[in-house]
């Protein structure tokens, strides 16, 4: 059908009342001055100019899809989380991001991706805010903000500069495994359907009896992993910035739905206390060796969204949407994010987000919330306090009352952690580069590395970038120095 067709229908302003033209503003004679009038005009201008919402501070350009979330194996053992009991299956939105690049950016930049999920539980929104990447570049929330800014664009020049980004790393060894990680194949995946996820932090579950498990999620693509190498990701920069978020959408349109498949590591409670490292260091895996995976469940993704600004762009995932059976662990930061999130929706799509489509929850919400800018449910009560005696929600303390967390105690300190035997920065990444890549990937890594530093990182930065990648693996920073003077 095309617009002129008869069948089509016809155009109205936003309050329904028809237009009297698509094409034409409201002049004295042919030529003459615009009407002031001429409300359908002024409409249309005031609309555009606030089409943007701002963009997400991180993650900014992503791609999204609905689907289901089905369980495959038992772990009611581990957690009463509804959306984990045998044969459940609860509707899921996912999202997938790059995150330094802004709106526009290719998506093929070399960069974490992030691997967002937000699950329609009975007992409201699950989210599940990881990465493709097990590890992360920091430990402590303080230092994620002067991260990311040593990521993103200068203010002077408006520039990315690699000097600054490894000014921040080398004066931060603890992001030494995530680098290794993000230099490597999977720093530029294939497509978002050819890449795990993971929690990256450890969780809490709580089961039926009330014992208490850690917990990390490892969400395993179907597709099997695949990635681009730099001189692949730079020409598909120039030819097609969006070519994942293209993949996603023909792919699920096409019929092709991507899947993935859940298993976590389960760390008993009292294990965390002597592990050899902190289990609840962002910059550590646990080895499978020492906590193998077992199998949940399966994601798969067969919905598009039907407005890619209302279901994606304005979707809101938050690490502090935790439901019961879940709760949070002493990872600092995760603890971090928990106030973060909530506070950047507020600010980027308003204090209401809540209310948007792909934020609300499928199950009963009895919250106390009202009024507030572009609040169009009603509040779920007339009297909106509680405690009160006119049948206002009340807390139901026997079956919630009991928060999923752990005991603490100790002095006030602002100190790393330093109480596990194994708590250095350069271990992990080392095995990674001696032990899970092949020579190959090594070459990859060695190439990868050495054609960042060579985009403008200068002494005495350069210096330490060389040394950080002696610590990680004595021979692999021999050979990436020796690039980097000509050899
Ligand atoms: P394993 O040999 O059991 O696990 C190694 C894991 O490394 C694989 O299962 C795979 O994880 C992942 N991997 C494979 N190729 C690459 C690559 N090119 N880049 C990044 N990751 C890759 O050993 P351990 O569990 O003892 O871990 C050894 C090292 O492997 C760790 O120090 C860490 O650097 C890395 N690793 C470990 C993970 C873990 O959770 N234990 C997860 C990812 C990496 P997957 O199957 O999840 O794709
Ligand atoms: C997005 C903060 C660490 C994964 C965001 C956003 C903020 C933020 C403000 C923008 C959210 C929005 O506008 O919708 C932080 C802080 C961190 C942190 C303060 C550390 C203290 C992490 C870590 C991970 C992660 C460790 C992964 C394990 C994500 C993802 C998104 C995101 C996937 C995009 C969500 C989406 O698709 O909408 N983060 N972040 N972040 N962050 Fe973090």
């Amino acid at each position: 059908m095309t617009e002129s067709s008869p069948k089509a229908p016809y155009t109205t302003n936003n309050a329904g009342i028809p237009v009297e033209s698509d094409e034409h503003s409201l002049t004295i004679s042919s030529d003459g001055p615009i009407l002031l009038q001429d409300h359908y005009l002024i409409e249309k201008m005031a609309q555009f100019n606030r089409e943007r919402v701002p963009e997400r501070v991180v993650h900014a350009k992503g791609a999204g899809a609905y689907g289901t979330f089905e369980v495959t194996n038992d772990v009611s053992q581990f957690t009463k989380a509804d959306l984990f009991q045998p044969g459940r299956r609860t509707d899921m939105l996912a999202r997938f991001s790059t995150v330094a690049g802004e709106q526009g950016s290719p998506d093929t930049w070399r960069d974490p991706r992030g691997f967002a999920l937000k699950f329609y539980t009975e007992h409201g929104n699950y989210d599940l805010v990881g990465n493709n990447t097990p590890v992360f570049f920091v430990r402590d929330p303080q230092k994620f903000q002067d991260f990311i800014r040593s990521q993103k664009r200068r203010p002077d020049s408006g520039l990315r500069d690699n000097d600054m980004q490894w000014d921040f790393w080398t004066l931060s060894p603890e992001s030494a495994h995530m680098v290794t990680w993000l230099m490597g194949d999977r720093g530029i995946p294939k497509s978002y359907r050819f890449m795990n996820g993971y929690s990256s932090h450890t969780y809490l579950w709580v089961n039926g009896a009330g014992e208490k498990f850690w917990v990390k999620y490892h969400m395993k693509t179907d597709q099997g992993v695949d990635f681009l190498t730099q001189a692949e990701a730079d020409e598909l920069a120039g030819k097609d910035g969006d070519v994942h978020r293209r993949d996603l959408y023909d792919s699920i349109a096409s019929g092709n739905a991507p899947s993935w498949t859940m298993n976590v590591q389960i760390m008993s409670f009292a294990d965390a206390a002597d592990y050899r490292f902190n289990p609840f260091d962002l910059t550590k895996v646990w080895p499978h060796g020492d906590y193998p995976l077992i199998e949940v469940g399966r994601m798969t993704l067969n919905k598009n969204p039907e407005d890619y600004f209302i279901h994606i762009e304005q979707a809101a995932f938050e690490p502090s949407n935790l439901v019961p059976g879940i709760g949070p662990s002493p990872d600092k930061m995760l603890l971090g994010r928990l106030f973060s999130y909530p506070d950047t929706h507020r600010y980027r799509i308003g204090p209401n987000y809540t209310q948007l489509p792909p934020n609300r929850a499928r199950s009963q919400v009895n919250s106390y919330a009202k009024d507030g800018p572009m609040r169009y449910e009603p509040a779920n009560t007339a009297r909106p306090y509680a405690p009160n005696s006119y049948g206002g929600p009340a807390a139901d303390v026997p079956a919630f009352g009991e928060p999923a967390g752990w005991a603490a105690a100790g002095e006030m300190v602002r100190e790393a952690y330093t109480l596990h035997r194994e708590d250095d920065d350069w271990g992990q990444p080392g095995t990674m580069v001696r032990q899970v890549l092949d020579d190959a990937a090594r070459e990859r890594l060695v190439s990868n590395v050495s054609g960042h530093l060579l985009g403008g990182v200068t002494p005495p930065v350069l210096d330490r970038a060389l040394q950080y990648w002696r610590n990680i693996d004595k021979e692999l920073g021999d050979r990436i120095a020796n690039k980097v003077n000509g050899g």
